[in-house]
């Protein structure tokens, strides 16, 4: 169990920052895009869970400290210089291939935070990048196209990597947009925002997530699963997207 010092450097406020904060850390303490960090304030009786944090952009080395934006649902007793426990970096990550040139990057929630780590590695393999969503996205690198959802089946056709991030409550939005759209050949993962109040620690279960292969936990098999493995008969009874 590998545990950190960290500070909170500053609190991101405006919407178009994407991320929550930035964070000093070791650079150790990393997550690779996809992977989190279990962060509490120990000199905060009222915090009894710890906060997750997922890695949010690009990090900045300076005067020997990571500099991190983090997503996370913060708590408001956290301000610039708090300093933070931090556990981890914690449970699968995405495995975006060295070859992957088209990425379609999909924000079925509206914010992309949790994916633009990828966008940082995939602009310096060369690669294009779409993001798609319900809404445009702010504070995004010029390189990368945005596009509604509704064209997200021109996207499944045109990418060779695609990555798609979700909270665990809306999961079964899944099989109307992909079943039975996903090309055999494309690399296709997800990330499944769930509360993971114990990271693993005490196996409660809170994150359990219903996989092809059964239960999986959020916080160790996941947060981020291979996308076919999430393709179940979920409930149809939702609006679909008109495409
Ligand atoms: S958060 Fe407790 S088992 Fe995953």
């Amino acid at each position: 169990m590998v545990h950190y010092k960290g500070r909170i450097a500053e609190v991101l406020l405006e919407e178009y920052q994407n991320a929550s904060a930035r964070l000093y850390c070791p650079s150790e303490a990393v997550p690779r895009p996809g992977q989190y960090l279990q962060a509490h304030g120990p000199d905060n009786p009222m915090e009894v869970v710890p906060t997750s944090l997922f890695f949010a952009g690009e990090n900045e080395e300076s005067k020997g400290a990571t500099s991190l934006p983090v997503a996370g649902q913060l708590p408001e007793s956290w301000q610039p210089g708090t300093e933070l426990l931090l556990r981890g970096p914690l449970g699968r990550g995405f495995e975006l291939s060295k070859r992957a040139r088209r990425i379609a990057l999909v924000a079925l929630d509206g914010n992309p935070s949790r994916l633009l780590p990828l966008v940082s590695d995939g602009l310096r393999q060369g690669a294009e990048i779409t993001l798609f969503s319900e809404e445009a996205s702010n504070g995004l690198p010029i390189a990368v196209e945005q596009q509604n959802l509704k064209e997200l089946h021109k996207g499944l056709k045109w990418a060779d990597y695609l990555a798609v991030d979700i909270s665990v409550e809306n999961l079964e939005r899944l099989e109307p947009i992909f079943a039975k759209r996903l090309p055999a050949a494309l690399a296709a993962e997800i990330l499944v925002a769930a509360p993971m109040p114990c990271g693993g620690m005490a196996k409660c279960g809170v994150c359990t997530v219903r996989t092809r292969s059964g239960p999986r936990l959020a916080c160790e098999d996941g947060p981020v699963f291979e996308m076919r493995d999430l393709l179940l008969d979920r409930s149809f009874n939702i609006g679909t997207l008109n495409w």
